[in-house]
């Protein structure tokens, strides 16, 4: 395997951290009154409001679902062995094939669901964003989406259990677990109409028990904040479609660097979604957020277009497993596109913060030349640091710029199976999804392959 060296730099003493990042140990500045000047460029802000408190544990209700299918352990998920049983693989394969006849049905499916639970539940009405004409899918087809993965107990039950914990943020409680259960089975009963039979509903029954068992446990189970109040005091708008914002929490959020966060903004209120930090945790609280608008996004374009310093986000509880192992000593291979170089620039600053002896390529990719908004900053950062060895990908053609051409996964699959690195991949889905394709396809162990996979959008 080869891939192209990096430059050399000063001694590992002498490097610096991730150019653009505050520095790590900076102490946190006081905050000294509401910001009059300007709306973008670092400055101090007003004081950080309090959480409050996340909602009460409830007791256990009985559930109108039962917890979980015969054979399962007391607590939620089969083991790996129990997963590769015939009786979660037939659950899975009967839910799979109900769901794929009512798919093409999926606009009523949907406004049966939400009509259901509101019926049912009518308090849960206002957990959600005021118009859901645009995103009133996004908890069902989560939903779905989940319910057919329980005989991937590894993958899910850790996902499950942060999942559960995020939800406090929006307010949910463990009785709205059963309700959901009830308007999606009854959902689904009354769009699959007599294909909906007795071995259907025990199916969907038992893996929403799982899952809603996991979740809900973990979240009864938490004990710190269910959000934390952040301070915009910086927003940068690097091109007409991206944005850097540094936000100010009043306490340190417990993430790792390749984690992720949701975060919730004044212009757009309930509407959460995920952003990963670009910078590692550090005393300072201070997350690095960059932001790209989609095409008739809700969030990203107001976050871009109308974020101010000053505004206060929430930001939900650390989610996602795509972090460095402290056990590992193996070298690294990061492959990034657009804003997935957030999670990558977190965690490369963490190894610069700590000093690694570990190899690192970073391959950063976007259609174009001007899609590489921190490409400077990258160069400059694999001088400074001798085991850091940036590569930039462009699908035009690169060569003017020192850029690789192609897509990601063609140009990092050239190179070779990478097979002694650990391997993250954060992006787009269909970026993540052809990348992760093209390594399996030049035989990368599926196991070096990081990445979070429970995109829904
Ligand atoms: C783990 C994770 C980490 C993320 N980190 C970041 C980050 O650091 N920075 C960042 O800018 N975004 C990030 N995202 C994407 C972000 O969460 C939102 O999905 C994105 O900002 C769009 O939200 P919206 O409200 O503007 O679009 P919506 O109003 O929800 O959707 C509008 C339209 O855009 C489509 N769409 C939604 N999301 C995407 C997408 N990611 N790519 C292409 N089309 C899309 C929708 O299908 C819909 O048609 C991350 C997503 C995940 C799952
Ligand atoms: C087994 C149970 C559940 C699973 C697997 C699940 C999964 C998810 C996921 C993955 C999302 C994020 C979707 C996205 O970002 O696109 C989500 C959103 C949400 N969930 Fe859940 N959820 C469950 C139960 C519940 C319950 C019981 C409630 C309470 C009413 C709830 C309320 C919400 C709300 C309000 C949102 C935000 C929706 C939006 O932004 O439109 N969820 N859920």
């Amino acid at each position: 395997m080869t891939y192209p060296p990096g430059p050399h730099g000063p001694p590992a003493g002498l490097r610096t951290p991730y150019p653009g990042s505050a520095p790590a140990a900076a102490p946190p500045p006081p905050f000294t009154g509401r910001h009059t000047g300007p709306p973008s460029g670092p400055t101090s802000v007003g004081p950080i409001p309090t959480a409050p408190p996340p909602p009460m544990p409830s007791p256990p209700a009985t559930p109108s679902v039962p917890s979980a299918p015969p054979g399962s352990d007391g607590v939620g998920l089969p083991t790996p062995r129990e997963a590769a049983s015939n009786d979660v693989n037939d659950m899975v394969s009967i839910i799979r094939s109900s769901f794929d006849a009512v798919a093409h049905r999926s606009d009523e499916l949907t406004q049966l669901f939400y009509g259901l639970l509101f019926r049912i539940a009518p308090e849960t009405r206002e957990l959600f964003p005021v118009t859901m004409e645009l995103q009133r899918t996004r908890l069902l087809r989560a939903l779905v989406h989940v319910v057919q993965m329980v005989d991937r107990p590894d993958d899910l039950s850790v996902f499950l259990r942060q999942l559960g914990r995020d939800h406090r943020k929006f307010g949910v409680v463990g009785e709205h677990y059963d309700k959901v259960g009830e308007a999606l089975l009854g959902a689904l009963r009354e769009t699959a109409g007599p294909l909906w039979t007795r071995e259907v509903e025990d199916a969907w029954t038992g893996a929403y028990g799982i899952v809603s068992q996991l979740m809900r446990e973990a979240a009864e189970a938490e004990r710190g904040p269910a959000v934390w109040m952040a301070r915009v005091m910086e927003h940068r708008r690097v091109s007409q479609d991206l944005a850097v914002v540094r936000v100010q929490t009043s306490q340190p959020v417990p993430y790792l660097a390749g984690q992720y966060v949701s975060v919730e903004t004044p212009q757009r209120p309930r509407m959460w979604r995920s952003m990963s930090p670009a910078n590692a945790p550090g005393p300072d609280c201070v997350l690095e957020f960059h932001v790209r608008t989609v095409p008739g996004g809700w969030v990203s374009r107001a976050i871009v277009s109308h974020a101010r310093v000053g505004d206060v986000w929430r930001i939900g509880p650390p989610m996602g497993q795509m972090t460095l192992d402290p056990r590992s000593q193996s070298d690294l291979l990061m492959v990034a596109g657009g804003t997935g170089l957030a999670p990558a620039r977190a965690i490369i600053e963490q190894l610069v913060t700590e000093g690694t002896d570990r190899k690192v390529a970073l391959f950063v990719g976007g259609r174009s030349w001007a899609d590489l908004y921190d490409i400077d900053a990258l160069r400059r950062s694999a001088q400074e640091n001798p085991w850091l060895t940036v590569v930039p990908v462009v699908e035009d053609d690169g060569r003017q710029y020192g850029a690789e051409t192609g897509t990601l996964g063609e140009v990092v699959a050239r190179y070779g199976a990478w097979a002694d690195r650990e391997i993250t991949v954060s992006g787009s889905p269909p970026m993540v999804r052809a990348t992760v394709g093209a390594l399996l396809d030049v035989g990368t162990p599926f196991l070096n392959i990081h990445y979070d996979p429970y995109h829904t959008d």
